[in-house]
This record gives C-alpha cells, structure tokens and sequence, in this order.
C-alpha cells in the first residue's frame, strides 16, 4: 500500500501542468491534429473504408468529431474513439495535479481513478460529438458515465453544479427496473442520431443514384 501511494505520489510529481480547468481544446496542436486523424482513421477502418465513410470527420480546432458509415452503424463504442478517450485522460491528469490542493491526497487520486474509469463503459460521457465539423461541441456536461451512472466531481475544474442528468433534458439515467443500465446520455443519443442520419442520407442518395 505505501508504494502504491509513492507512486501515486511521484506521478503527481511527474506531470508539473498546474491546476486548469480542463477543456480539450487546451491540448497543443500537434497533438489535437493527431486525435483528430486517429480519429477519422479509426472511424473510415470501422466503416469498411474511406469511401465508405462520408461522415468520418474531426475538427483539429475544436475538436468536434462525428462518425457515420454508409452501409453500417459505426460499431465502436463511444468511449474508445481516439477524442472522447484522450478527453477522459487530459481530464484525469487535471484530476490528479489539484489533488495537491486537497487535505488527503491519497484519497484523492483514488476519487479520480475512479470517476475517470477512461476506455469503459464507466468513462465520464464526452461532450465531444457534433453533428458538423463546423459545429463547435458543447465540451461540458452532466458528470454522469456511459453507462448511466451518476459520478462524482471530477475535479476537472468544470463547474457541473447546474448540470444534473435530469436537468439536461434527457431521461434520468438511473438503473432500469430490469436491472439493467441505459445509456441516455447526451453524447450518446447525438452521437447515435449523427450516426443513423448519415446512414439514412447516404443510404437514401444511394437509391436514388441507383447504386
Ligand atoms: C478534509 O476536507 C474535508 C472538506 O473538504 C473535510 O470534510 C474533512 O474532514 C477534511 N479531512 C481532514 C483529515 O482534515
Ligand atoms: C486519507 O484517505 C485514506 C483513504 O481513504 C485513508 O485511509 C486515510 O486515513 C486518510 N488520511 C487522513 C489523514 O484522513
Ligand atoms: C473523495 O470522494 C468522496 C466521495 O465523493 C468525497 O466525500 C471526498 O471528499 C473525496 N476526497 C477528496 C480528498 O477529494
Ligand atoms: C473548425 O471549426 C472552426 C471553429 O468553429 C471553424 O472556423 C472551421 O471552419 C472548422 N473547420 C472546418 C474544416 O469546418
Ligand atoms: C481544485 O480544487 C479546489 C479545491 O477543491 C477547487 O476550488 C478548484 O476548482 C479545483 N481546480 C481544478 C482545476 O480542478
């Protein structure tokens, strides 16, 4: 337990960026233009192909990203695609710099591993996902996981205190009766309805061009 600690602490250490609020568009250009082409590699891979991928795009200025096939539903999950996982990791490593400012710091960057399960389904829901490249995404939102779960502070910076899952005008993302989880994000439904819209346009253009 006492090394885990240590190296918790020399992580800390480590990574000297101090105290921000977090916002992906702070990450330097060179790595924002390498999410970004992750981004749309991934996305043109999981849909057969570039050709078949006219919805496969990322903002390297913003960030906004979008992701649709023209034969199928993109079958990645959301929490894996090169933005909204490097999104979940910068707002980790802010996490983790103001643990300093915290009375027990241990405590504290066990908070932050487990609000920023990052690349699961308990990730923090990115507000990445735009509906166009020029359409800036709305970045903050409601601290709640993919999964539905409702999380802790993310200690990010972000203020969410006005940002409640039922207040964000979807459907309380709470455990189903069944027991089963729902997904009722924002980020997913957008990303969801993105994906849907480009297979329709595309499916519709394709009938009618008679392919
Ligand atoms: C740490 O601060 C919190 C409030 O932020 C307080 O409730 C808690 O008692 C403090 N713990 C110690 C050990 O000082
Ligand atoms: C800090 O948090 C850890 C883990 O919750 C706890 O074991 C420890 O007693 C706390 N230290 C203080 C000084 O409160
Ligand atoms: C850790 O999270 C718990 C539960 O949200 C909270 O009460 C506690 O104050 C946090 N500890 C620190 C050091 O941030
Ligand atoms: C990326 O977003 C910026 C800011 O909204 C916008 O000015 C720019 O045109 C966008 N890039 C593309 C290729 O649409
Ligand atoms: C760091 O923690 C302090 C005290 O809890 C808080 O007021 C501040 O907003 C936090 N800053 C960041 C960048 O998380």
């Amino acid at each position: 337990m006492k090394v885990a600690i240590n190296s918790l602490l020399i992580a800390a250490v480590a990574t000297t960026v101090s105290a921000e609020v977090w916002k992906i568009t702070s990450l330097d250009k060179g790595t924002r233009e390498n999410t970004c082409s992750r981004q749309v590699q991934a996305c043109q891979n999981n849909c057969g192909g570039p050709t078949l991928a006219p919805m496969a795009f990322c903002n390297a200025t913003t960030m906004a990203w979008g992701c649709g096939c023209k034969n199928n539903t993109p079958n990645m999950e959301v929490w894996n695609w090169p933005v909204p996982a490097a999104d979940c990791s910068g707002s980790l490593n802010v996490c983790k710099n103001n643990c300093s400012t915290k009375n027990n710091t241990s405590e504290c960057f066990i908070n932050c591993t487990k609000t920023h399960m990052c690349n699961t389904e308990d990730a923090p829901v990115s507000y990445t996902s735009s509906s166009d490249i020029a359409v800036e995404p709305k970045y903050v939102g409601p601290a709640v996981s993919y999964k539905g779960d409702k999380l802790g502070d993310l200690n990010d910076g972000n203020n969410r205190d006005n940002l409640s899952p039922s207040s964000s005008g979807t459907s309380d993302p709470k455990t189903a009766s069944d027991g089963s989880h729902k997904s009722t994000t924002d980020d997913d439904s957008s990303a969801t309805r993105l994906q849907l819209a480009g297979t329709a346009v595309f499916a519709a253009l394709a009938a009618a061009l008679s392919f």
